[in-house]
């Protein structure tokens, strides 16, 4: 149906202007070479409530220091500690340790691929288990972060404000994520909330998936999602 072509039309968009990151593999070698698991974790455990300016030289530095699991969870706590200064959030570099320790530890180094079993590990909640899981492993996992639920707010053109429009907008990014190419559908859909689908403002007429629109056709994509009033 309608989602199936939509998929479509933002992978394609994907394929010509996903913006490039040191965590992403590069769009000559996309269709064969999945990215690293531990880039994948470090990535978006930086990215939580970081943008992606500010974590990419701390990205180049933690895996320049440390480039595998085993190598992190072999380091010394007041180092990471150091590396982390900057990004805030303190919790978030304690657990990434803890994480390494547990996946090099147990686990032999190796990540989990379902999503299910990620977020038994530390500081892994709903939504870096499915983006890990989905990026890293081809998981046909649901990647529901801000951006994403502003761009299928619009989509379907949701009036529920938030947050009780949540379980809405899960089951209708669910529709449109595509068995094929999940990890790529769902950094697609970030990068169209972060570069055109913006919070205000929306560049619609350069938007990938603009026929499909249900709030464009009203008019009012600027003015999803709404918000219960206080
Ligand atoms: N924000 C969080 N994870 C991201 C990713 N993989 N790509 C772009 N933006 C993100």
């Amino acid at each position: 149906g309608d989602e199936t072509t939509a998929g479509a039309a933002l992978l394609a968009w994907y394929d010509r202007s996903a913006r490039v990151m040191p965590w992403r593999v590069g769009p000559e070698a996309r269709a064969t070479e999945r990215p690293d698991p531990y880039h994948v974790w470090l990535s978006e455990v930086m990215l939580q409530q970081t943008t992606v300016a500010a974590v990419r030289d701390y990205f180049r530095r933690f895996t320049e220091r440390w480039p595998t699991v085993t190598d992190l969870a072999a380091a010394e706590d007041a180092d990471v500690m150091a590396e982390w200064a900057g990004l805030g959030y303190y919790a978030r570099a304690r657990n990434l340790l803890k994480c390494a320790r547990v996946v090099a530890g147990a686990r032999g180094g190796k990540f989990p691929e379902a999503a299910a079993e990620l977020q038994k590990l530390p500081g892994i909640g709903p939504y870096t288990a499915a983006a890990v899981a989905a990026i890293a492993f081809d998981e046909p996992a649901v990647v529901v972060d801000g951006n994403v639920e502003r761009v299928v707010a619009r989509l379907w053109a949701v009036q529920t404000p938030m947050p009780i429009a949540k379980p809405e907008l899960v089951e209708k990014a669910g529709r449109i994520t595509p068995q094929a190419r999940p990890g790529d559908h769902a950094q697609a859909m970030m990068d169209l909330g972060a570069t055109i689908c913006t919070p205000r403002n929306p560049v619609c007429a350069l938007c990938p998936v603009n026929a499909f629109c249900a709030a464009k056709a009203q008019g009012i994509a600027a003015e999803l999602p709404r918000k219960a009033p206080k």
